[in-house]
């Protein structure tokens, strides 16, 4: 025991890596003392179900302070079963582009949730990724890190009357979960120009790391010089508190061996540093209750293809729910919290009523345009064109740049409110709706990516952009319910897109701000989607029902809120109402869907309740 103690500690410190241990051709060794012996109860203090994007920040954060940590995760290593794609951060497309809809539900590191037919987009059903590994969707998701803003915060601090949220209680927060690192123009064209707030991030900051990759593509300064011309302001960053403004977006990009930062910070630091228990391809099943209704433990099930174990994991201090925002309130809904009737229907006992569980769904319906241009993107990367594939790989296992060294957009990321011309035209009733939100926060974003909707029979020289835009102040709000009383059936989503009236027209206005965009840029040649004939009115919104899509951006599906709100399921420091012992910590206990980039806010998110709960609240 002792000496393979000493193993380890010598193997760690060197490598620097523990649980997976991955080099360049794959994954070379493992761990045994960071994992949980499958099969066998054990005691903790705290159970953090979900090895995602905030479960292992805040499962890291308690271990680090010399709590007993378990992490239930119902996927494993995304370097075990997903070869180089989630590592290398040009192939981000697979997972998180719409447009390569055929590698929808392909992977092992996913959840390929289908939701119900959504009425506001004709019917369609369209596949939700959310990731299914260690990291979570911070492995399947493109990467781009940017923060809410100013008033975000004063309507948090407001709706939860609590000051534990206000911009400066939070933004040390935000300058803790991450380590920035400046763009290095030895590896970066120098025509990119990328302005940074430094000030934003602090140098004793991580383990997450944010950089802008080591390759920003030849489009970007005509995409800067074209946000100037349709009026939208260059900004210093996206990280401190002001959104409104284009920026070159930061990612989770370990620039050093550009590679995705996502499992590899939060877990690994732990698994180096602490005593945490990870339980890899193991499902939590049920949140086991006292009878004072205090969470004292929960039901798991290991699996492999031929083997099942169903045993029990016992808290001594906190459960904590970090499932995301679909499986958590699945989770609590089979385990006894959610509406009554809904759980009585499948013969769930109720521990508390509670409606809002599932209710109250954010997201952001989103669209993507095609344009050819007169520069280099990644088409052909995309297209599978051999001979630039095989550069692109050279030149990123040698030198750790070209395009796979970065998320391959995000150049002149905006934010804007819809300009006043664009405001005229809605209808009273949604201009009152926006009026309701913070001067500083954005009703849409606009996003530029090397990837997109590539006509067929592309020729080699062929090369297309996608401008794409999310609606950030959308009405309908969506709700997800269940099938059955077993976690292993997926739960029944509902994002509601496009559902109102008043989401429509800011559609049709985000399309046509695109287009707006695109022409004042000097190397856009021509549209290819929708194309010159889609003009009218009408004729935008069919194209936009038949073919909008999602960012993935979901959360508040737990909401945090006034307990005088009976939606709310958790209240200010995230607890869940109604019981002891159990909190929601995820995107689905957001109070409402911050502007910026959702990943940002919810590993602050994590900061901020392992905070409270080392100070014992
Ligand atoms: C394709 C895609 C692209 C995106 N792009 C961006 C982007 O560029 N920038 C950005 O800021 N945001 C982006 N997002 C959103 C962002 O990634 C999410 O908001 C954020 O990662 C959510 O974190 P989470 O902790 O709530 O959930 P997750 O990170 O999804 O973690 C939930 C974890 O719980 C596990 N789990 C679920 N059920 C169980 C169970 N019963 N038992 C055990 N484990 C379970 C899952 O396997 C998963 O690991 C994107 C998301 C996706 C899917
Ligand atoms: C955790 O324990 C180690 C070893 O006992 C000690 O060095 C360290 O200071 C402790 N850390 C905290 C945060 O208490
Ligand atoms: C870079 O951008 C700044 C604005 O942030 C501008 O003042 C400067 O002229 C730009 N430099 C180049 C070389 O384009
Ligand atoms: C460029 O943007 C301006 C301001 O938004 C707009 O009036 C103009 O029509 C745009 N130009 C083109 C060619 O679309
Ligand atoms: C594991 O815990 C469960 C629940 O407390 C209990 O029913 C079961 O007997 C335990 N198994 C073993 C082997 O102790
Ligand atoms: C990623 O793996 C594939 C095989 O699955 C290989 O062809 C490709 O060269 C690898 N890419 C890099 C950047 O190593
Ligand atoms: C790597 O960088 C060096 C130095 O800039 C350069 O000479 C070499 O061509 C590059 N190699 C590849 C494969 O890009
Ligand atoms: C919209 O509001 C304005 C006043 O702000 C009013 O004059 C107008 O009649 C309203 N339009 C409709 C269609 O209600
Ligand atoms: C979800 O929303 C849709 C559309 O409003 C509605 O038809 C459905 O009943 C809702 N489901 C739940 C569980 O709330
Ligand atoms: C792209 O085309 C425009 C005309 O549309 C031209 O002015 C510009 O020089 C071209 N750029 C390149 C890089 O070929
Ligand atoms: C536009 O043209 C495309 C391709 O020719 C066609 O499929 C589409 O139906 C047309 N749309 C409209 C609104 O005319
Ligand atoms: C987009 O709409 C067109 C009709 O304009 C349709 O042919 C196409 O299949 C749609 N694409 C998607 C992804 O829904």
């Amino acid at each position: 025991m002792l000496s393979l103690l000493c193993a380890l500690t010598l193997v760690t410190r060197t490598l620097a890596i523990v649980g997976a241990q991955v080099g360049a051709d794959g994954i070379t060794n493992l761990f045994g003392n960071s994992f949980g012996l499958p099969g066998t109860n054990a005691t903790d203090d705290y159970i953090v179900i979900g090895g995602g994007t905030a479960g292992n920040a805040i499962a890291a954060r308690l271990a680090l302070a010399n709590h007993s940590v378990a992490v239930v995760e119902t996927g494993t290593f995304y370097e075990i079963v997903n070869s180089n794609r989630t590592q290398v951060p040009g192939y981000d497309f697979y997972s998180a582009l719409n447009s390569v809809g055929s590698n929808k539900g392909q992977s092992l590191t996913e959840f390929a949730l289908e939701t119900e037919p959504q009425v506001g987009y004709n019917g369609r059903k369209v596949v939700y990724v959310a990731g299914q590994t260690f990291g979570g969707s911070s492995a399947s998701n493109y990467m781009g890190y940017a923060r809410a803003t100013f008033g975000t915060f004063d309507k948090w601090t407001k709706l939860t009357g609590d000051d534990f949220w206000t911009w400066d209680n939070v933004f040390p927060a935000y300058k803790k979960s991450c380590h920035f690192t400046p763009p290095n123009y030895q590896k970066i064209d120098r025509k990119a120009n990328i302005s940074y707030d430094a000030g934003a991030f602090d140098s004793t900051g991580g383990p997450l790391e944010v950089s802008y990759g080591n390759y920003q593509g030849p489009y970007g300064p005509y995409f800067d010089e074209a946000m100037e011309r349709a009026g939208i302001p260059r900004r210093e960053g996206l990280n401190s508190g002001t959104l409104l403004g284009y920026a070159t977006i930061t990612a989770a990009i370990d620039p050093e061996t550009a590679t995705r930062s996502s499992e590899t910070s939060f877990l690994q630091l732990a698994s180096r540093n602490s005593n945490i228990k990870i339980y890899p391809q193991t499902l939590a099943k049920r949140i086991i209750f006292d009878e004072q209704k205090r969470a004292t433990g929960v039901e798991v099930r290991t699996n492999s293809v031929t083997n099942s174990f169903t045993y029990h994991l016992s808290a001594t201090k906190e459960v904590i729910l970090s499932a995301g925002v679909w499986h958590s309130p699945q989770l609590l809904m089979v385990s006894g919290i959610g509406p009554a009737e809904t759980l009585q229907k499948h013969g769930i006992s109720v521990v508390n009523d509670l409606p809002g569980v599932g209710q109250n769904e954010w997201d952001q319906p989103w669209m993507e345009l095609s344009f050819k241009v007169n520069v280099t993107t990644g088409s052909q990367l995309q297209a599978g064109n051999e001979e630039v594939s095989a550069k692109l790989v050279e030149q990123y296992l040698t030198n750790q740049t070209g395009l796979l060294a970065s998320i391959g957009g995000g150049q002149a990321l905006a934010f804007e409110k819809f300009p006043q011309l664009y405001h005229q035209q809605f209808s009273n009733k949604t201009r009152k709706f926006l009026d309701t939100f913070p001067d500083d926060l954005s009703e849409v974003n606009y996003l530029s990516l090397e990837y997109g909707d590539n006509p067929p029979g592309l020729g080699p020289d062929d090369n297309y952009i996608t401008l794409g835009s999310a609606l950030s102040t959308t009405s309908s709000r969506g709700n997800i319910t269940i099938k059955s009383a077993d976690m292993a059936d997926g739960p029944i989503i509902s994002p509601n897109w496009l559902l109102d009236q008043g989401d429509q027209e800011q559609a049709i206005a985000a399309l046509q701000r695109i287009r707006e965009i695109a022409f004042n840029s000097t190397i856009v040649q021509s549209e290819y989607r929708p194309g010159s004939n889609v003009t009218s009115r009408e004729d935008i919104l069919e194209w936009l029902k038949e073919n909008m899509s999602l960012i993935y951006h979901g959360a508040s599906t737990c909401k945090m809120g006034p307990k005088a709100d009976k939606s709310t399921v958790v209240d200010s420091r995230s607890r869940v109402l109604g019981v002891e012992g159990l909190r929601v910590v995820d995107a689905s206990a957001l109070p409402f869907l911050p502007p910026g980039f959702p990943m940002a806010t919810v590993y602050m998110l994590a900061e901020k309740i392992s905070e409270s709960i080392l100070e014992g609240n």
